[in-house]
Order: C-alpha cells, then structure tokens, then sequence
C-alpha cells in the first residue's frame, strides 16, 4: 500500500498555521482512521479473576462507607484502552458492585442502560420502576435508561453483582447524566411470573403491555431450566444458547447491548465466529477455558473476560462431567442498529 505523507513531512510553519486555524491534515492519520481489511481494536482480550477482585472489594467495603460511594464498584477496566477510560471494550462498561447488609443504594436514574447478574450472596433486591425485584445468583436484572432504580440488602452476608452498562458509548455521545431521586414505594415484581413461559403473554382483555421493558428480572433458575431443555432436545443444535429479550416484541432486551446466556455440555467446545461487536464473558456455574486469538483464559466460577470484535472466540467446558453456564453481554445490538454488523 502506498505510503502516505506523515505529519513531520510538513513544514513547522505550516503546522503552525493550521493549528492557528483549528485545522488538521487528514492523511497523516487515514490508515489509523480506516486501517485495511479490518479494525484495529484498542479492546485487548482481558480476564477478571473472581478470587483476585473478591478480597478487594470487601476491603472497599472496610475502606468507604456507603455513603461515600453511591456505588461501591471495582470497575473491570481493559488495559487496552487506559485503566483510567474504566471500559471493558468501546461500549461495555463492567463492575463489580459490593452491597453490604444493611445497605441502601439511594435511587437515581440515568441516560445509560445498566443491568445486573447476581454473582454471590441473597437477601439483597433492585427496585426499579418501582417493582421490587429479588437478586439471587445468576438472576438477571434490567436497570433501563430513565428507570428509577435503587438497590438494598435485608440479608446477613455481602452481596455482589456484575454492573453491565452501555455507559462508555453515552458518555462518548455525551448524553451521559443522572437524576437523584426520593425512595420509591415499591411492590413485588410480577413480570418474571408474567412471562415465565414462552410463546405465551398476558393479554388481559385483548391488551398487550405497551412497556418499553414490560420484563425486569429474568430469573437464573427459569433460564437454567430453558437452556436445559435445549441441551436435552435430541434434534438440538449443538450450541446451547438463549439470547435475553423483550417478550412482548422479541426485540432485544435493551437499546444498544444484547444479553446471552450459553451452556456448555461436558466435554464440549464451541467456537463463536468473529463478529465485530466485542462481547463480555461471566461464569455463572463451571469452569470454561476460553481463547481470543493467542489469549487463553481459564476461567473458574464468577471470572469474567471480555474478547474484541472481529475476533473468533472458542469456549470449552472445563468443568469435567457437568454442565458450564455463561452470562454473555454484546455490543450486536449497537452494531445492527448502525448497519455495521458483520460476521465473518
Ligand atoms: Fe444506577
């Protein structure tokens, strides 16, 4: 490929006098701006390891009070793009939030989606919208844009939650922002009963939930029940994988990050074409081996990783004889809402 002019080709003077203007020549950066072939993701492949961060953030716990904190999150930050960016890959946003008994998370809302995967510890819950939702492990919560959501504890042990979040992306189109908000009256959630049986929705009266979330919690236990049925179909494919989704309209549970959850039969490997949205990977049960181009990651019970886009992702069960199950977050509804989805 030809080579192009580079920045110190040009006169000092010249420079000067564009940078006078607020000018800048385009060629010297062209090849960064629209490489050849493919991206060049700043996204570097990046394991968590659950029983590193774990004593971390228990101290966090010791160290800042609630009330200072807000949130009291580690954030998992890809090196790749700076730690201080606190992104897991352009527009996944990863944290561990520690909630200890007790505590009360006061409520807000804000312009970037959140959802949280209950990774250890009960008897804490998420209002949001002013449905109380339980948080037991593997439980899958929607914090949608513009809900209020608060979160408190009732039980005797800390509780920890995965934060996924699309706030890289907002912050990055500058419409990030959040409201503070009084302690909502909740009620007990009813949409995990609502729609906890495919294919079937409430109608009462012939009408439909026009929510834009009709679904808030999607419970573990109910998406542990639908992936082993999959596995148990003899005539199944052979990857085990639900996606998360609205239930009244099938689209994706939320705007701009979409929500799996994959099993892994013992013994068995599965590899995941390249795709260009880059994804986040979390143990909920088992152990999975996982490789991204040179990077091999072994994954215990409650780690996480994150893989770049354009990359193939190969997931082994690592577990032995039993099943391993996965929380998977993806940047695909992003990509197919901006026509830039490929896979290859
Ligand atoms: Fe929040």
């Amino acid at each position: 490929m030809n080579p192009l002019g580079r920045l110190e080709d040009l006169p000092a003077d010249y420079r000067e006098a564009l940078t006078r203007q607020n000018l800048v020549p385009l060629w010297p950066s062209l090849r960064a701006l629209l490489p050849p072939l493919e991206p060049q993701p700043k996204t570097r492949a990046t394991h968590w390891s659950y029983a590193a961060l774990r004593p971390l953030l228990l101290q966090a716990g010791e160290l800042t009070p609630i009330d200072k904190a807000e949130r009291r999150v580690l954030v998992l930050a890809n090196p790749g793009h700076g730690l201080e960016k606190m992104q897991a890959s352009a527009a996944i946003y990863l944290g561990m939030q520690l909630l200890l008994p007790g505590e009360w998370a006061p409520s807000h809302r804000h312009t970037p989606n959140a959802v949280r995967m209950v990774v250890e510890g009960v008897g804490a819950w998420t209002t949001v919208d002013g449905e109380k939702c339980p948080m037991q492990r593997g439980d899958l919560i929607l914090t949608p844009t513009g809900l209020w959501h608060e979160h408190g504890h009732d039980g005797s042990e800390p509780v920890v939650w995965l934060d996924v979040l699309d706030l890289p992306l907002v912050y990055y189109m500058e419409a990030s922002y959040h409201v503070n908000g009084a302690r909502q009256s909740a009620r007990p959630t009813r949409s995990d009963h609502a729609y906890a049986r495919g294919g079937l929705v409430p109608s009462p009266v012939f009408e439909r939930s026009r929510k834009a979330y009709p679904m808030l919690r999607y419970p573990w236990a109910d998406a542990r029940a639908a992936l082993q049925a999959l596995a148990d179909d003899p005539l199944g494919l052979q990857a085990v994988q639900l996606s998360y989704v609205n239930p009244e309209t099938g689209a994706d549970a939320q705007n701009i990050l979409g929500f799996h959850a994959l099993m892994l039969r013992p013994g068995q490997t599965l590899t995941l074409p390249p795709r260009s949205p880059a994804a986040a990977f979390h143990v909920i049960e088992g152990a999975v081996s996982v490789q991204v181009e040179d990077q091999h990651f072994q994954l215990a019970e409650a780690d996480t990783c994150c893989a770049p886009g354009y990359r193939a992702v190969t997931l082994a069960n690592a577990s032995g004889s039993t099943a391993a199950f996965l929380f998977m977050a993806d940047e695909a509804p992003l990509h197919r809402k901006l026509g830039v989805y490929e896979t290859r």
